[in-house]
Order: C-alpha cells, then structure tokens, then sequence
C-alpha cells in the first residue's frame, strides 16, 4: 500500500499523543487481531506504520522551527510521553494565526508576531499531502476555515478534530465534493471519551426502557485545552456538540445539561468526567447512575484519528469525496449524518469490507 501523507496543524498535546502512537505502534505484528489500544490494527489494508507525516503547523514560537519529534514535547504540552520520537525530518512551519488563540492562551503561548506565515497550500502541494488535520484549539472558526480552503486549494482531504462546523456544513461538504476530494469531521470522538460512555448509557436506558427524566455532564482537566475552554467565547461550539451527541439520540424532549468545563490546573491531561442520568423504571420507580470516567486526553483521540486517516487514504484511493458519512457518524461528535454508534459501527465496518 501507499503510504498517507498527513499534515497537521496545531501542534498540541493531541498531535503529540497521534505523532507518538505511530512510532509506539509501527512494528506491532500485523497478523495480529487484537492489538491493546488500538480500534484497528489493519484498516481496510492499511496498517498505523503507513501514514507519514510530512507537514507541520504552529503559531507558538517555542515549537515553529524545531522538528516535529521534539515540538510535540514543547511545553505547554503536557501530555503522557508513551513513546520516544526519533528526528523525523519535518520541521514545524508558522501558519497564519487568524482567530487561533483567545484571552487565555495568549496568555500561555508566545507568538513572534514579526515571524511570516508560510503559504499553507504551497507547503501541502509540494509535499504531495493527503490529509490535512485540523487540531486548532477550539473557537477557531475563521483559522480552521483558511486550513480547510488551503487543503481545498492544494488538493488534499481534511480531517476536522475540533468542533467548528466544517464537515457537517453543507456548504464545505459540497466544496470538498466537487473538488473530489474526502472531508471527514467534526470534533472527534474519544476512543473511550464522555461523549462515548455518556451516549452508551443513553442507549442502555432506551433500549431497556427506561424513560430519561434528566442527564448531566461535567468534565475537569488542566492542560491548555480546557484553559481555552474555561473562556466562554471560546466554548460554545464545544458544547453545541456535546449537546447533540447525547440529545440526538434521544427521541424525546428531556433535560439534558452538558456543564461548560472547568479548569483545575494540576489535572495537566487528565480528564476527570461526571455523569449522571436519572429515569423512571417499572411502575414509575426511580433509577440513577453516576459515573466518573478519568482519562488521559489526549491519546484517546489520538487511538481515533489513526484509525479516521486510513480511511481518508481509502476514500482517496477509491475517488470517494464529500463528508464520508459513515466515518463521520462513528468517530465523531458532529457528524453530518448522526446515528447510533451501534449502526455507525455496522456501516465502518462494511466501509472497511468494501474497500
Ligand atoms: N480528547 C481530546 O483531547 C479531544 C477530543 C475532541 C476534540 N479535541 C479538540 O482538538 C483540538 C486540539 O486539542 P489539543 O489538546 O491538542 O489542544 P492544544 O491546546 O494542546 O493544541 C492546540 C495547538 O494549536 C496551536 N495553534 C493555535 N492557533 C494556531 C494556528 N492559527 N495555526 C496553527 N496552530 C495553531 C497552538 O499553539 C497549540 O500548539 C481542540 O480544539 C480540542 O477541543 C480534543
């Protein structure tokens, strides 16, 4: 098989967890059916040691210049080190900083704002990229507009992590159909996330009816994610989001609350998550659970792009373009087309038998 090119902007903890899985996972033996961590060890033919990276995009001055091995290590990322990343030859290049940035992580994160932007398309064409990744921290439209017109430009797909509306907006899917190009999106969903466990009790409770009088989230953590987060200009997105993951699957009106998230520093990436879902059982009788989930963040988005890549390489390969619905409706929080994760499984798994 080929191998994927893939570009990345924003060069965070979740690229340093996706940028580590690849070199933590390239000699795993490829007969083997179950690899711990993994969704997939071999996805539709293609295995985790084929995607490359060939381009990368900051704004932080502390990462842009340096190789992508060591940038991934560049404070404020905080991430787990699972993996040592050997000089990886792709120097981090300055994309245009737009709306990248809020209040508080202009606080946190230099910018040299003499240092001149590159030309994102040029870079994306002349390294013959497939994908582009978008992890820009959350609330920047108008910068994760400029990459997915870029990736348009230079004729690759995009991979849109952050819950900016681009894949599930007519408009982009019909650009990035015409073009031919695969878009795929938005706002990932972690491998074993809030979203994830939050809508697996939702259906639990559905499907052994029980009527869901209220439901209600909170996630806590401390790397520069939820400091941006904890802005409130720059949260409403995320929480649209979260919001139709767990609402879209419920066929009635009831009191869902997603709680904005809060920053508690010394949590770095670890996300501490709470849920509670009360409902009414037989005869009207009372029913709660609350769960805590706690997690590092950012692998566990990692351990779903990897997966998400390969099938934009798919979809490549076979001239498949516009928002790969059924990608979409699995490993994302925002899908153009919503619906069940057990449905969303079936249709990624038949999207892997076809290809
Ligand atoms: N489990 C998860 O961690 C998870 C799940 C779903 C979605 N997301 C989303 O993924 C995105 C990335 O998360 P993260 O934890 O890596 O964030 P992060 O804050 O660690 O990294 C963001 C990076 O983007 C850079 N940046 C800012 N503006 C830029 C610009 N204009 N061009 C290029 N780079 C720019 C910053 O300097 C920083 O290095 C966020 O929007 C987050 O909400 C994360």
């Amino acid at each position: 098989m080929d191998k994927i090119k893939v570009a990345i902007a924003g060069i965070g903890n979740c690229a340093s967890s996706l940028v580590q899985g690849v070199e933590y996972y390239k000699n795993v033996d490829e007969k083997s059916g179950f690899v711990p961590g993994i969704l997939h060890n071999i996805f539709g033919g293609y295995k985790i040691k084929d995607i490359e990276f060939v381009a990368a995009f900051d704004v932080d001055k502390n990462k842009v210049g340096k190789d992508l091995s060591e940038a991934i290590f560049t404070i404020p990322n905080c991430t787990l080190k699972f993996s040592k990343v050997p000089n990886l030859g792709i120097k981090v290049e300055r994309g245009p900083l737009i709306d990248g940035l809020g209040e508080n992580l202009r606080g946190v994160i230099p910018v040299d704002t003499h240092q001149e932007a590159v030309n994102i398309a040029d870079v994306l064409k002349k390294r013959g990229t497939d994908i582009l990744i978008n992890y820009l921290p959350t609330g920047s439209k108008k910068a994760s507009e400029f990459y997915a017109e870029h990736a348009l430009t230079a004729g690759c797909g995009f991979i849109n992590g952050i819950p900016e509306s681009i894949a599930s907006d007519p408009e982009w899917g019909k650009r990035f159909k015409n073009a031919g190009l695969p878009l795929a999106g938005d706002d990932i969903k972690s491998q074993v996330g809030a979203t994830i466990v939050h809508r697996t009790l939702i259906d639990l409770f559905i499907k052994r009816g029980v009527k869901i009088e209220e439901s209600y989230q909170v996630n806590t953590g401390g790397n520069t994610d939820f400091y941006n987060l904890s802005e409130k200009t720059r949260s409403e997105s995320k929480l649209t989001c979260k919001y139709a993951a767990i609402q879209s699957l419920i066929p009635y009106k009831t009191s869902v609350i997603i709680s904005p998230s809060n920053y508690v520093e010394f949590q770095g990436d670890n996300k501490i998550c709470y849920i509670t879902l009360k409902g009414r059982i037989f005869g009207g009788a009372p029913l709660t659970i609350d769960v805590k989930l706690n997690v590092e963040d950012s692998p566990n988005s990692a351990g779903v792009i990897i997966d998400v890549i390969r099938a934009m390489k798919i979809a490549c390969d076979k001239g498949i373009s516009g928002p790969l619905t059924d990608i979409c409706a699995y490993y994302f929080k925002n899908p153009p087309e919503p619906c069940s994760d057990e449905d969303a499984y079936r249709k990624v798994k038949k999207f892997i038998g076809r290809s």
